[in-house]
């Protein structure tokens, strides 16, 4: 396993879409491994392919539940709505208030292919949609409601 360099705002690649993984090789074997140590040494809630560069479908979330994998996932379902702080450790140092939905219901497959669902509410609904967004070349700032701020000020003021 190896940490893997976090793209940026202002790096093309997390403007682009994605590819569906259509197999999944060592390669990718090592993709998700690598993922998931650079998601937990970033102290990241969520990480997507395209943050360090690979154009593929895969994400890895963790919301304190364990590590969840989800290739080529689609969004089957949404509802309800919650209005919170968001942030992206492709922005580094900011955060802003973003409206999620509450619920979001996702198909998937793991890494031996085989077809799950998987249903979140608050956090991880939040971190479902953040992801994928991620593979269709989105940002949360794009949703951002007022202005991004930073996470130094914000420390500052508690
Ligand atoms: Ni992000």
């Amino acid at each position: 396993m190896a940490l893997r360099n976090i793209r940026t705002i202002g790096d093309e690649v997390l403007q682009k879409e994605c590819k569906p993984v259509k197999e999944v090789t060592e390669r990718i074997h090592e993709l998700i491994n690598d993922m998931l140590e650079t998601m937990y040494e970033a102290d990241g809630v969520g990480l997507a392919a395209p943050q360090v560069g690979i154009l593929k479908r895969i994400v890895t979330i963790d919301v304190g539940e364990g590590p969840i994998v989800l290739i080529n996932p689609e969004i089957l379902e949404t509802s309800g709505s919650q209005t919170g702080n968001e942030g992206c450790l492709s922005v580094p140092g900011k955060f802003g208030i973003v409206t999620r939905p509450d619920y979001a219901k996702v198909k998937a497959v793991n890494e031996d292919m085989e077809e799950f669902v998987l249903e979140g509410t608050g956090l991880l609904a939040r971190a479902i949609c953040h992801e994928c967004d991620h593979l269709d070349g989105r940002l949360y700032v794009e949703l951002v409601e007022g202005e991004l701020e930073d996470v130094a000020a914000q420390d500052e003021e508690e």
